[in-house]
């Protein structure tokens, strides 16, 4: 299907197997890497609860819908307000930092997203500094 007027992060879900060809399983990899990075850190750790389960479903979900697959975070969580859901955690730089470290890592570790990783790295990098509420 043609779509027009998309931005690049649009195609991603495409690029790394759509329905048929993986994108879900490789969105998951995606996911558990980044949050076995998490569950070892000692500044974001603790700001997660105990049980990442929810969080990594969340996660898998938004991500893709936001680059281009199915739209079952809005179903579930309705419109994602990420800067609305961040408020109630201490964002400074560091915590940004420390983000982004394991999500590139994480696209690291999953093969199928070389293609695309340029792509995600830039939004992931303008959003994390979108989500921060301090300055230090
Ligand atoms: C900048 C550093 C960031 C920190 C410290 C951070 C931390 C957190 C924490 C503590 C939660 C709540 C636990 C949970 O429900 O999983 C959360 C939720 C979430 N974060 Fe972040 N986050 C950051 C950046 C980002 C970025 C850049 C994105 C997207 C690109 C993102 C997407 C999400 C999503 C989708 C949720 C679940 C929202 C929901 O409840 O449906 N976060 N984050």
């Amino acid at each position: 299907m043609l779509k027009v007027a998309m931005g690049p992060h649009e195609n991603v879900y495409e690029a790394v197997g759509g329905d048929a060809g993986g994108a879900a399983e490789a969105f998951a990899a995606l996911v558990d890497a980044f949050y076995d990075g998490v569950a070892a850190d000692p500044i974001l750790r603790p700001m997660y609860p105990d049980d990442l389960a929810e969080s990594r479903e969340h996660l898998a979900l938004f991500l893709i819908q936001f680059f281009g697959g199915p739209a079952a975070y809005a179903e579930k969580r309705g419109h994602p307000r990420l800067r609305m859901r961040h408020l109630p955690f201490v964002i400074g730089p560091a915590e940004r930092d420390a983000w982004l470290l394991h999500m590139n890592a994480a696209l690291d570790a999953v093969p199928a997203f070389a293609p695309v990783a340029p792509i995600m790295r830039r939004y992931f990098e303008d959003a994390a500094q979108f989500l921060m509420n301090r300055d230090a």
